[in-house]
């Protein structure tokens, strides 16, 4: 559904041209000093301010409306407000008549019977990512002092970000990328054995921005195409330090104190300024397209404090239910 988390949990909710996006988080330890003014660097990160990036600009500003009394968080449930302002719905009036290629349409027609909101994306727009980056601010909060950082590491296949960006954009097309994500100073015991590994959650997680279609942990998939001798990462000391992390700080889906590593695969945004022949649904034949609206023209470049929020989300998740797991276990 529109939920997650266990002890951290996330609830949002909203449209890219409604009123309004928003999310309530669930969970919140009280105590924890919060103003609007802690919001503001990450969701300036997020705003397509790059080249490469969509010209659709809103203030981004946020309200809190419940959670927050003094400048301190109070444990009840709290409840984060962005206002749409910036919508232009009539991009959208066809949509009605075709779906677009790569897009939701199809499958949002399909599962709600015609009843989605067509406009911007509606509830699976990119736009409710910033409701994700919001909820980051607070789980940020919790997890001092892990530290999150996410970088771009390609583009288009390229390390030369700004070449391929602006070779798609010549083009009037779009391009993925690779974005990777790297926490220091973890603690040990994140995660459980089997379906609740902190791979299986940040996967889960991390699959809810849109747009991302791969993950791999550590070495990933390069790890099928070494040998045993080369892949294990062996301890050099007391505090289980390693001298590789060919596994990304994760085994048997536990934490083990070294750096968490993963890496993401973004795809290549699917509106594009060139001319796509597809099924159309109404005329029943094919037809070339040609799409409207604003667009990113590689989604990629807003994903890193997408990533680094949700990432923290599910550590500060992770994190309740050790701290649960150890105190319903302490020994007398
Ligand atoms: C920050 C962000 C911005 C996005 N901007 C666009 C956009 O401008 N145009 C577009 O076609 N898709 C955009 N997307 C991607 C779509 O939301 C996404 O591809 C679509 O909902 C289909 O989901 P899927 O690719 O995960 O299957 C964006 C995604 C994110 C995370």
């Amino acid at each position: 559904m529109n939920s997650f988390g266990r002890l951290f949990r996330l609830n949002i909710f909203g449209e890219s041209h409604g009123e309004l996006i928003g999310i309530t988080l669930d969970g919140v330890p009280p105590g924890i000093p919060l103003t609007l003014n802690d919001f503001k660097t990450d969701i300036e990160r997020r705003k397509p301010t790059q080249k490469g990036t969509t010209a659709r600009t809103e203030d981004d500003m946020p309200e809190i409306v419940s959670g927050v009394f003094k400048d301190y968080t109070t444990g009840a449930p709290l409840t984060i407000l962005f206002k749409n302002k910036n919508v232009r719905s009539d991009d959208y009036s066809e949509i009605a008549q075709f779906f677009r290629p790569g897009h939701t349409d199809f499958v949002a027609y399909k599962k709600y019977k015609g009843f989605n909101d067509v406009r911007g994306g509606g509830h699976f727009s990119g736009r409710l990512t910033l409701v994700l980056v919001a909820a980051g601010v607070v789980a940020k909060k919790i997890i001092k002092p892990i530290a999150i950082t996410t970088k771009i590491v390609e583009v288009g296949g390229s390390s030369d970000i700004e070449t391929a960006i602006s070779r798609a954009l010549e083009q009037n097309d779009s391009v993925g990328g690779v974005v990777e994500c790297v926490a220091e100073n973890m603690p040990i015991s994140l995660g459980e054995p089997f379906f609740d590994s902190l791979e299986s959650l940040l996967a889960h997680a991390v699959f809810a921005i849109p747009a991302i279609k791969g993950i791999e942990f550590g070495s990933g998939f390069e790890l099928a195409r070494m040998y045993g001798s080369e892949a294990n990462d062996v301890f050099i000391d007391r505090q289980g330090h390693t001298l590789t992390n060919h596994s990304g700080g994760i085994h048997g889906g536990i934490s083990n104190g070294n750096p968490l590593v993963f890496r993401v695969a973004v795809k290549p945004t699917s509106s594009i300024g060139v001319a796509q022949k597809t099924f159309h649904f109404k005329n029943e034949q094919m037809e070339s397209v040609l799409i409207q609206g604003r667009h990113d023209a590689c989604i990629a470049l807003r994903v890193p404090v997408v990533l680094e929020a949700v990432t923290a989300c599910v550590l500060a998740d992770a994190l309740l239910m050790t701290k649960a797991y150890d105190s319903n276990n302490a020994q007398d």
